[in-house]
């Protein structure tokens, strides 16, 4: 049981992001004091979002330049904090090494931030933002799971530099950070495991996170000929930084927790959008052959290979949230509030 001071200051790692976005307005909301862990704190452009949502809440923000991969450089920014929330990690399909690009930053990055922890007397709890990326690769895995679901016991063992390196980096980041929550107790670990976010940016216009660009595909015409029912689980990012929120501030929370709010696919995903925006956009409307999908797909995509196409396209996928429920009260919002949110947010700034 760890409880946790609200007049406190709390340090956001990756403060710039989609996700973390909405948790620095809860918590600046909530009238606490933020140091938001930044990688450039002059570039005006990537912050402006969160100066305006500080202007208008109770809570302050105060800015710290810090780099995942700088030992040390999340001191000043931990400084007097009691509670840690790591979001920042790399979640893109546009990179060129991988080692570097996404394992480096995602593991040695949560080794530094919680290694800081541990010299922060200060620090009671970290919130890691894990994935459910760290629990499984391909929706095919749920066929060995033991009742035919993904739970928090799982752990992703498919995932590898080669295949889906952005799961593997999540995999290895969360199995580092209770490798050195083990050996302490000063501070407690809760880690959220998001499932795909999606959800109305607060910064659209600077996001690179994926869960960004492939709204946009459904948007602008990628899809119009039609879009792969690939399995995933799906979350709100407003829910998901409730999650972080309700994590951090819950005496009894503990582990790991599966943040999905709805079992779907991408097609399923995308005809949500149909009532409402179907006859001005290019929206999907039906499901692409995966015979089709395993010419044409690596060719469009060099992550979409045959093995990620057999794997994921038309196969189910089942994840458990009974424990985020039943233990921090989290609810989901539906499905097609989050995505008329998050599309109508890319119309009114003209980037579909
Ligand atoms: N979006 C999803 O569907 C999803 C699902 C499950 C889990 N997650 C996890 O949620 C977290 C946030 O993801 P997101 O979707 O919000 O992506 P995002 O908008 O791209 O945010 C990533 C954040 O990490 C920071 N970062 C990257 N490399 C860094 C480095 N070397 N040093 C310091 N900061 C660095 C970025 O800072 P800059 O602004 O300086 O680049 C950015 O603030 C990640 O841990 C991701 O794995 C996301």
């Amino acid at each position: 049981m760890t409880t946790i001071d609200k007049s406190k200051p709390v340090m956001v790692t990756g403060a710039t992001g989609y996700v973390a976005g909405w948790l620095v307005k809860q918590l600046l909301e909530e009238g606490i004091t933020v140091h938001a862990a930044v990688r450039n704190p002059d570039n005006q452009t990537k912050l402006q979002h969160l100066n305006e949502i500080a202007a208008k809440a109770p809570g302050q923000i105060h800015y710290f330049k810090s780099d995942l991969l700088q030992e040390g450089s999340y001191a000043k920014a931990m400084e007097g904090c009691e509670l840690v929330f790591h979001t920042a990690s790399p979640f893109t399909s546009n990179y060129k090494d991988p080692q570097k690009e996404l394992i480096d930053p995602a593991k040695l990055g949560t080794r530094n931030v919680l290694a800081q922890a541990s010299q922060t007397p200060s620090v009671k709890r970290v919130v890691l933002t894990s994935s459910c990326a760290a629990i499984y690769t391909d929706a095919s895995d749920l066929q060995q799971t033991p009742n035919g679901e993904f739970t928090e016991e799982i752990w992703n063992t498919s995932a590898s530099l080669t295949y889906q390196p952005y799961s593997y980096s999540k995999t290895v980041a969360e199995q580092e950070a209770w490798a050195i929550n083990k050996k302490q107790n000063q501070w407690d670990l809760v880690v959220i495991n998001p499932s795909f976010v999606m959800g109305p940016a607060l910064n659209p216009k600077t996001n690179t996170s994926e869960s960004m660009s492939v709204l946009k595909q459904l948007g602008d015409g990628t899809m119009k000929v039609g879009a792969p029912k690939m399995g995933f689980g799906m979350v709100d990012v407003r829910d998901v930084a409730n999650a972080h929120f309700l994590a951090g501030y819950t005496p009894k929370a503990n582990g790991r927790h599966i943040t999905s709010g709805h079992n779907t696919n991408l097609l399923d995903m995308a005809k949500t959008l149909i009532p409402k925006y179907g006859s001005t956009y290019p929206i999907p409307k039906r499901a692409l052959p995966k015979w089709l999908l395993m010419i044409v797909g690596p060719m469009a995509n060099p992550l979409f290979t045959r093995k990620f196409i057999k794997n994921n396209v038309n196969m189910p996928w089942v994840g458990n949230n009974s424990k985020i429920k039943n233990e921090l009260g989290m609810t989901f919002r539906p499905m097609q509030e989050t995505m008329e949110d998050s599309f109508q947010v890319l119309i009114d700034e003209g980037i579909i």
